[in-house]
């Protein structure tokens, strides 16, 4: 079927392409341009939208992304699918999908993949901790819908975190979309600013209970020092059996980023890229001596691109407390 699903898929995406081309316009539009008159996170309706393609091809079960993604002002679901239907078609014919989305060998990942594998590791670090803690923080949430799917379940306290202006447009969404957020505490915080356990400590987070840090797609856009000192905070302030997962991204990626037209992009929304770490040679060393310097311990880790001669690209790591 493979074979024939290449036979159908080219024709279609050649006839389709200005249709494709129109999606892509109306997916930039909504998350550049409205997310700027919102003033809220454009980056986080980019991962967003990766979740919500994962959904559609069947890959990731997210039906919490797929009721928010019909009601969030700053994407287009219309775009998507437009965009990406003759990939979808070509999935569904082939039983799988090989181009974008795609599933990937661990370490053969390019940057088209930097989203969909990513979503897929923190997952794999999640589903194990969540069973053994009681308490879910989301650091710089976006408009992750873990929480409204495979993450609502008993005696789970959840905590999001995000700057004002993103996490207001997110409770909107989420009570259009009617995703109940009963065991969701909504935290408003900007992590430069703002001291992360004063607020926490103000809703129902409690110090003493076993929890699970999440930091994805954050660390990229904030100083150095913001990072360093958060980590610190939260290993000091955890109970043994705790950990937090977050990703961290290579200088060589960064730079390109820097270089690009990316990067005034990310600027449009005062999301410039920041902070990275040298993955040229010696990454896990490099990644565990930044780790042991904020307490923690690293634990699993999933470098991506690591078999390209340049080196990874990023790593997803799991830091144990
Ligand atoms: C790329 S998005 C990732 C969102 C989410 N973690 C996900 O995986 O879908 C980055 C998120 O970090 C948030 N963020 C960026 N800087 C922040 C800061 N200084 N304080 C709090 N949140 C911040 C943004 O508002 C945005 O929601």
């Amino acid at each position: 079927m493979k074979f024939i699903s290449w036979i159908l898929y080219v024709p279609l995406q050649l006839i389709a392409l200005p249709i494709c081309i129109f999606g892509m316009l109306l997916i930039s539009y909504r998350q550049m341009l409205v997310s700027k008159r919102l003033g809220v996170s454009q980056t986080a309706i980019e991962v967003f939208n990766a979740r919500w393609t994962l959904h559609i091809f069947g890959m990731r079960k997210d039906p919490g992304a797929a009721k928010l993604g019909s009601v969030l002002p700053n994407t287009s679901t219309l775009g998507l699918w437009l965009a990406l239907f003759p990939l979808w078609c070509k999935a569904k014919i082939a039983g799988e999908a090989e181009i974008y989305p795609r599933r990937v060998n661990p370490g053969f990942e390019t940057v088209m993949d930097l989203f969909t594998a990513r979503t897929f590791y923190f997952d794999h670090i999640i589903t194990r901790h969540i069973p053994l803690v009681r308490q879910f923080v989301m650091l710089g949430a976006g408009m992750d819908t873990r929480p409204y799917g495979t993450l609502n379940i008993n005696n789970l306290n959840v905590f999001e975190i995000d700057l004002a202006t993103t996490q207001r447009l997110k409770i909107e969404s989420l009570s259009k979309a009617k995703l109940a957020t009963d065991h969701v505490t909504f935290v408003p915080m900007d992590f430069a600013r703002d001291a992360l356990f004063e607020r926490l400590g103000a809703g129902r987070y409690d110090r003493h209970q076993k929890t699970l840090f999440l930091w994805e797609g954050v660390t990229l856009y904030l100083p150095e020092a913001t990072i360093h000192q958060t980590l610190v905070k939260v290993f000091n302030q955890s109970v043994a059996g705790s950990a937090l997962v977050a990703d961290f991204y290579s200088d060589r990626l960064v730079t390109k980023m820097k270089s690009r037209l990316g990067h005034k992009l990310l600027q449009y929304t005062q999301e410039a890229a920041q902070f990275s770490l040298n993955f040229d040679e010696a990454w896990e060393q490099k990644l565990r001596a930044f780790v042991q310097s904020t307490g923690f311990t690293l634990g699993e880790t999933y470098f991506m691109g690591n078999q390209s001669p340049h080196g990874p690209f990023m790593v997803v790591a799991e830091l144990v407390a």
